[in-house]
C-alpha cells in the first residue's frame, strides 16, 4: 500500500497596511538606517494599529484568504493550529476563536507555541494528523502581533520585530509529495537569552513589574545569533545529508525571517545560489510565526509542483530544526 503523505495544497496571507520603516524608528530611538540594514536586511515592517485588535484578528484574515483561494468551506476543516507566541489571552485558545470565526464548524483548534519555530513545529503536527489517516484537512497558522510586546524605546529589539500572519492547509496526498522529514530540536538553555520576564506562572503581572517593564521582550542578540547561525546551518546540512539531496536537488531554501546573516550563513553552509532563497525580511522584519507561511504566500507563484523545498528557523527557548518538503502544485 502507497504511504499517504502531507501536502501543503493551499496557502493564505495578511500584514496590516501600517508601514513602520527604519527612517521613522530613527526618529523614535537612537539608531539608523544603515545599521539596521547592514546588521539585520530589514527595511520596513508592518503594525497593526486596529484597536482591540489580536493576533487572532490577522490569522482569520491570512485563514479567509486561503479558504477563498482553495475554494473550499470552512466547514470542511477538521483541525484549526494557530502557531503564535502571542495570543489574544494567556488562557483561553486564540485558535478556538479563529476557528469560529472563520467558519470552521467541524473542527477543534488550539495553540502552539515554540517562539519563532512554532509554525515549524505546527507543520510537523498537522503533517502527522494527516499521515494517520486521523484527519483529512488541517489548517495551520502562524500569527504574530510582536508590537504587543515590545518595548519601541529599546533600540536593541524594536528594530527587528512586525506584525503579520499566514496560513497553509495540509491534506493527504498519495503522489509522494508534501512533508518528507524532519529534524526538530530545543535546549533549554536558551531561555536565558530571549524571553518575557513577567506574566507568566514565575513571575506573575503586578505593578512592580510593569514599572521594571519586565513584559516586553528581553533578548541578549549576540548570544542568540551565536547559537542560531550554527545550529539553523547545522540542521539544514543534515536534513540534506540524511536524504541524499545535493544542492543542486534543492529549489528552495525557506528560512525563519530573523536575521539576513543568519540567512546568508544557513543558505552557504547548504551552498545553495542566492537566488534559491526565499526573503522578505527587508519589508517585514522579523514576524516570529509568520515568517515561513508568508514567504509561500509571497512567493507562491515561483513555486513548482515537486520542487524540494527545506524550511528551517531558529527561536526562543531555543527551539530549532528544519523540515524536508516537496511542493505539491502549481498555481
Ligand atoms: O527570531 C528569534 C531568534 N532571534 C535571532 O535570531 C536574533 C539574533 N540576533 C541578531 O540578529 C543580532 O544579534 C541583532 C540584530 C539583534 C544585533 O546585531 P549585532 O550585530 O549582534 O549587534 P550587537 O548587539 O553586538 O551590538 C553592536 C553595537 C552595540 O554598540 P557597541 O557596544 O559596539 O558600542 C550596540 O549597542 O550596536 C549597538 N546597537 C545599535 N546601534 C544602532 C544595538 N542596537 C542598535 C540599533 N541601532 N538598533
Amino acid at each position: 500500500m502507497k504511504k499517504t503523505t502531507a501536502a501543503i495544497t493551499a496557502v493564505g496571507g495578511y500584514v496590516p497596511d501600517f508601514v513602520l520603516s527604519n527612517k521613522v524608528l530613527e526618529t523614535m530611538v537612537d539608531t539608523n538606517d544603515e545599521w539596521i540594514t547592514t546588521r539585520t536586511g530589514i527595511k520596513e515592517r508592518r503594525i497593526l494599529k486596529e484597536e482591540n485588535a489580536g493576533t487572532s484578528f490577522m490569522a482569520i484574515r491570512a485563514a479567509e484568504d486561503l479558504l477563498k483561494k482553495r475554494g473550499i468551506d470552512a466547514s470542511e476543516i477538521d483541525f484549526v493550529l494557530v502557531a503564535t507566541a502571542t495570543p489574544d489571552m494567556p488562557v483561553a485558545s486564540t485558535a478556538a476563536y479563529v476557528a469560529s470565526e472563520i467558519g470552521a464548524v467541524n473542527a477543534f483548534a488550539y495553540d502552539l507555541q515554540a517562539a519563532c519555530s512554532s509554525f515549524l513545529y505546527g507543520m510537523s503536527t498537522a503533517a502527522s494528523y494527516i499521515e494517520s489517516g486521523r484527519y483529512k484537512k488541517v489548517l495551520v497558522i502562524g500569527a504574530d502581533k510582536m508590537s504587543s510586546i515590545i518595548d519601541y524605546t529599546d533600540r536593541t529589539t524594536c528594530i527587528i520585530f512586525g506584525d503579520g500572519a499566514g496560513a497553509v492547509l495540509f491534506e493527504p496526498n498519495e503522489e509522494g509529495l508534501g512533508l518528507q522529514d524532519e529534524y526538530l530540536r530545543s535546549d533549554g538553555i536558551g531561555r536565558q537569552f530571549l524571553k518575557i520576564d513577567a506574566g507568566g506562572s514565575i513571575l506573575p503581572a503586578s505593578e512592580e513589574t510593569v514599572k521594571n517593564k519586565q513584559h516586553y521582550v528581553f533578548q541578549d542578540g549576540k548570544s542568540v545569533f551565536k547559537f542560531a547561525v550554527s545550529n539553523m546551518a547545522d540542521v539544514s546540512a543534515l536534513i540534506m545529508e540524511r536524504n541524499n539531496l545535493t544542492k543542486d536537488d534543492v529549489q528552495w531554501l525557506a528560512p525563519h525571517q530573523a536575521n539576513k546573516r543568519i540567512i546568508d550563513a544557513t543558505a552557504n553552509r547548504m551552498g545553495l545560489e542566492a537566488e534559491k532563497v526565499l526573503i522578505n525580511i527587508d519589508r517585514y522584519g522579523n514576524t516570529t510565526s509568520a515568517t515561513l507561511p508568508l514567504l509561500l504566500y509571497d512567493f507562491e507563484k515561483q513555486l513548482k509542483k515537486g520542487d524540494n523545498i527545506i524550511f528551517a528557523a531558529f527561536g526562543g527557548g531555543f527551539t530549532w530544526g528544519a523540515i524536508y518538503l516537496k511542493w505539491a502544485y502549481n498555481s
